[in-house]
């Protein structure tokens, strides 16, 4: 299965999550999880499945200004958050939006508060809008992993993500539109 994880993350919990997820997807680790700073010369359209996770921000996906409030908070953390070295760039929205008519299957993720979703917003929603705008079709429903007050994921969310890309790795080769 041709499949990458792609995410976004301002101190780490997305990427810790992707990388699990693609772990789950593929325990031999041949799926690839990379940052969206760094997907330049991926065309989605050669993928058997695109697997897009970010942070909730504002309730939604991050903008440049959420961006900039996280590197802002970051400095006034007193040590208890660093940013990511790939956090600077494009966001996903940027990166979903640059590119359209794509066949493919995908799935979305995000990582938010520990709160009813109504209340919190979700990242992964407006993924999966952006994904079907693009023109593709999701494979399952999408998924939020929980952060505590302090931004550090909650107890069993590690497992979640790994169960989680298991059951994308699951998806049988036909559905994907890649069997021979
Ligand atoms: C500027 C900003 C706005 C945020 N807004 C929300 C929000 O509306 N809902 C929510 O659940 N979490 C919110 N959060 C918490 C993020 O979801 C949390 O920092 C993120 O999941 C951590 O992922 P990361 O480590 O990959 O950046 C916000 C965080 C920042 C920095």
């Amino acid at each position: 299965m041709r499949a990458i994880v792609v995410n976004e993350s301002m101190y780490g919990n997305t990427r810790q999550v992707a990388e699990t997820i693609a772990r789950g997807i593929d325990p031999a680790g041949n799926v690839p999880s990379l940052p969206v700073s760094k997907t330049n010369g991926i065309n989605p359209a050669e993928l058997d499945l695109l697997i897009v996770g970010g942070p909730t921000h504002a309730h939604g996906l991050s903008r440049e200004s959420t961006r900039n409030a996280a590197r802002t908070t970051v400095t006034r953390s007193a040590g208890d958050l660093s940013l990511e070295p790939d956090s600077a760039g494009m966001g996903i929205h940027d990166w979903l939006t640059s590119f359209s008519g794509v066949e493919g299957r995908a799935a979305a993720f995000g990582t938010r508060f520990d709160a009813a979703a109504l209340l919190t917003g979700r990242a992964s929603r407006g993924i999966s809008r952006l994904l079907r705008a693009s023109g593709f079709e999701l494979a399952v429903e999408s998924e939020s992993f929980l952060v505590d007050k302090a931004t550090h994921l909650l107890a069993g969310e590690e497992h979640r993500a790994r169960e989680w890309g298991a059951r994308l790795g699951a998806i049988p080769p036909e559905e994907l539109g890649s069997g021979e």
